[in-house]
């Protein structure tokens, strides 16, 4: 559909799904606006909501308001950051665009803005996802003169605020401290988020939570925004003197990155933006329908996330067959269903030093290759895995020394050592070609079945034949693992990168699994998970059980809380399990069991933060017809009260009566009886409560020690 309104006539068009509403403002000739977007509300009006915002002249400012646009564009004249910087050596940068012609049905629109003098032209699109009220926008600017436009920023929308959502829960972290939450009060001026580690980063996640003061999981108006974009990112939100706010976020491009020749275009990665006014945790709920109706391919919908073994954390370097032989064994005897080969099996890779990027099987470590390893993995009924890191080389290394051109120059920079590795320059047509050439051959003489797909450094020079080569860089891996994906439509991916550092919906869409984070230490994954199923479905968050003491904190922790912290994402074991005790090795035999049995509904129900007590990480997780509910409530710090607080769990049917258990630990753990677990005998047939006494009440928690993680599980009796 083209032809609207007429220059002067106010043309607004509407998107709306998933209870969420979009209004915009595009009348030929002017230039587009929102003039809403947010939750849908009941009898909300074009007309009314044009006329209910009127701004006015104020003294000492413009003789008419500046109304923001899609991308606040530099010509425009507002006080926040503009949305798209762009110019011709210099020239043609005050760009204003005008609204040429819209295409739109109920829940997408295609508008097209023109810059005339300028010569720059920007495709807005909209997307609305019917079930899940996100909404995904983007933008693609188009150079129509003749020089070259040098495209120094563009974001993908920006999206004015709601004035309400004044506080930001911001995602940061560091290695091994993935999702890390902060909460930043009001502000007047900025908070920007740059992050320029060639990948989503460990401390700069592109994703953020906006709410309203006082909002909690259950009530109050929050939003989230969150680009889906595997490189360099920026996220930014203005509130300004005049009272407006604004969130806009894009690809962070490098100087010179992105220069168009005439008739060239450059597309923002999509920004997806969601709100609800029944909080925090129904935003969450709201992105984890649209990545895995959305995002997700659906492959793997159908496959119920199998149990993963890992080698890493049980040899590292130290590989032998007979080791892995009798690992591959002890794995699928507490339950394992796939097992995964860590680095260290190729090449001259004895460390992390030497041999990345020479991906045959290591002749001296496997002299009869590891067609027997993949095999008595299969024997014993598990999928066989294994790693690679294709991105990355050593200088030590055949491929390198074969092709020493094949990694990012740095344009004359010092370069910047970090794990012995360098970026190679996926740009390069023939680098594609080897890497595809090598994972296939693996994977087709090795029946894999899963790549665990690795990138273990930040990106500090990306310079290829002088010019800054990010966004090339991340386009060419989307296209290398596309291309693997196609060649072997059955086989799985997860997405890791020194842990967590590369896990947003661009990588989401071509992958299956996000290893959260490289620290398996449960109490610290109690908090990595929470902050990380912000975004991300439970399904796809990789948690594994790690030995007793954690490799990465030293920290002692008991298998049943470790197991317990596992299965509430997608469960994974990662230590020599040749050292655990039977008595822990029973423990995680009967968590295996207890994670298959539940975990159509842990990764298919509806998921949400309880607001409980500060010690506690409560969250529950709710069946579709909210038959059956599973909660898991870990206490990760010791209680200042002498009493344990109560459980309060939302999300149940209010008037059904559901029969409750504690299915873990698989003991009574309540230091003094007797307590909530003898008297509602929670380990043997239950007790039957109403969703609303339990929502409303809550259960007093039975006092045990720190470092516990209760699981339970609830049935509608009626
Ligand atoms: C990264 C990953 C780990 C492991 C090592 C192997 O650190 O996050 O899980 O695969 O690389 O070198």
């Amino acid at each position: 559909m083209d032809g609207f309104g007429s220059e002067d006539g106010d043309r607004i068009v509407w998107l709306r799904g998933g209870a969420t509403a979009l209004a915009l403002s595009c009348a030929k000739g002017r230039r587009p606006r929102i003039l809403y977007c947010g939750v849908d509300i009941d009898g909300l009006e074009a007309h009314d909501i044009a006329l209910l915002q009127t701004r006015q002249h104020v003294h000492g400012g413009p003789a008419r308001p500046i109304e923001p646009t899609l991308l606040n564009e530099s010509g425009v004249g507002l006080a926040g950051g503009p949305g798209l910087l762009a110019h011709r050596q210099g020239r043609d940068w005050a760009i204003d665009l005008r609204v040429v012609s819209l295409e739109a049905d109920s829940g997408s629109a295609t508008l097209v803005t023109r810059d005339k003098a300028a010569g720059v032209e920007v495709r807005h699109g909209f997307a609305i996802d019917s079930a899940s009220g996100v909404l995904t926008a983007w933008s693609e600017v188009s150079n129509l003169d003749a020089g070259a436009l040098a495209v120094e920023w563009c974001a993908a929308l920006c999206l004015p605020l709601d004035d309400r959502l004044t506080d930001i829960l911001g995602f940061t972290g560091r290695w091994a401290g993935e999702f890390a939450m902060e909460h930043v009060a009001s502000f007047t001026g900025s908070y920007l988020r740059e992050n320029r580690a060639g990948r989503t980063s460990h401390d700069c996640y592109p994703g953020l939570y906006l709410l309203e003061p006082g909002a909690t999981e259950e009530r109050g108006l929050c939003a989230a925004v969150h680009l889906g974009w595997s490189g360099n990112s920026r996220l930014r939100v203005d509130r300004l003197a005049d009272g407006s706010a604004s969130v806009q976020s894009g690809e962070l491009l490098l100087p010179g990155e992105i220069v168009l020749a005439s008739g060239e275009v450059y597309r923002t990665p999509d920004l997806h933006a969601v709100w609800s006014d029944e909080g925090a945790s129904d935003v969450t709920r709201r992105l984890h329908r649209f990545v895995l109706e959305s995002i997700l391919d659906r492959r793997t919908e159908a496959r119920p996330r199998k149990v993963t073994y890992n080698t890493w954390e049980a040899v590292y370097f130290d590989h032998s067959e007979a080791k892995l032989l009798d690992l591959a064994e002890r794995a699928a005897s507490v339950g394992a269903e796939r097992f995964v080969l860590d680095d260290g099996w190729f090449g001259g890779r004895r460390s992390d030093a030497a041999g990345l990027g020479d991906w045959t099987v290591s002749a001296n470590v496997y002299p009869d290759g590891l067609a027997r390893v993949a095999n008595h993995v299969r024997s014993l009924g598990m999928k066989f895995g294994i790693w690679f890191e294709p991105e990355m080389v050593n200088p030590d290394s055949d491929l390198f020394r074969a092709h020493p051109d094949w990694v990012f120059e740095t344009g004359g920079a010092e370069p910047i050592a970090s794990r012995n590795q360098l970026t190679l320059d996926l740009t390069k047509p023939e680098l594609g070609e080897y890497l595809f050439a090598r994972l296939d051959a693996i994977v087709r003489e090795l029946g894999v079945a899963y790549i665990k797909w690795d990138m273990n450094r930040d990106t500090h020079h990306p310079v290829s034949a002088g010019r800054a080569a990010m966004h090339g860089q991340t386009r060419a891996l989307y296209q290398l693992i596309d291309r693997l994906r196609a060649a072997h439509p059955e086989l799985e991916i997860e997405s890791c990168s020194s842990g967590g550092a590369r896990a947003d919906y661009g990588i989401l869409r071509r992958t299956d699994r996000i290893w959260t984070s490289d620290n398996n230490d449960a109490r610290d994954r109690q908090a990595i998970q929470r902050g990380a199923n912000h975004f991300l479905p439970l399904s796809v968050t990789g948690s594994h059980v790690g030995p007793a003491k954690c490799h990465i904190t030293g920290r002692v922790l008991p298998m049943e809380l470790r197991a317990a912290t596992a299965i509430m994402g997608h469960m994974g074991i990662e230590a020599d399990l040749s050292l655990e005790t039977e008595g822990d090795l029973a423990i995680l035999s009967a968590a295996t069991a207890l994670y298959k049995q539940h975990r159509a509904l842990i990764h298919g129900g509806d998921y949400r933060r309880l607001d409980a007590h500060a010690a506690y990480n409560a969250i529950a997780i709710v069946a579709a017809e909210r038959g059956e509910a599973i909660v898991s409530c870990a206490q990760v710090e010791a209680l200042r009260e002498s009493h344990p607080p109560r459980l309060r769990i939302a999300g149940l049917h209010p008037a059904r009566r559901y029969r409750l258990r504690q299915v873990w630990p698989q003991r009574d753990v309540s230091l003094t009886a007797p307590s909530i677990v003898t008297e509602a005998d929670l380990l043997g047939k239950g007790a039957q409560f109403s969703g609303a006494a339990l929502a409303e009440l809550g259960l007093r928690l039975p006092l045990t020690y720190p470092d516990t993680c209760l699981i339970f599980h609830l049935e509608a009796a009626t």
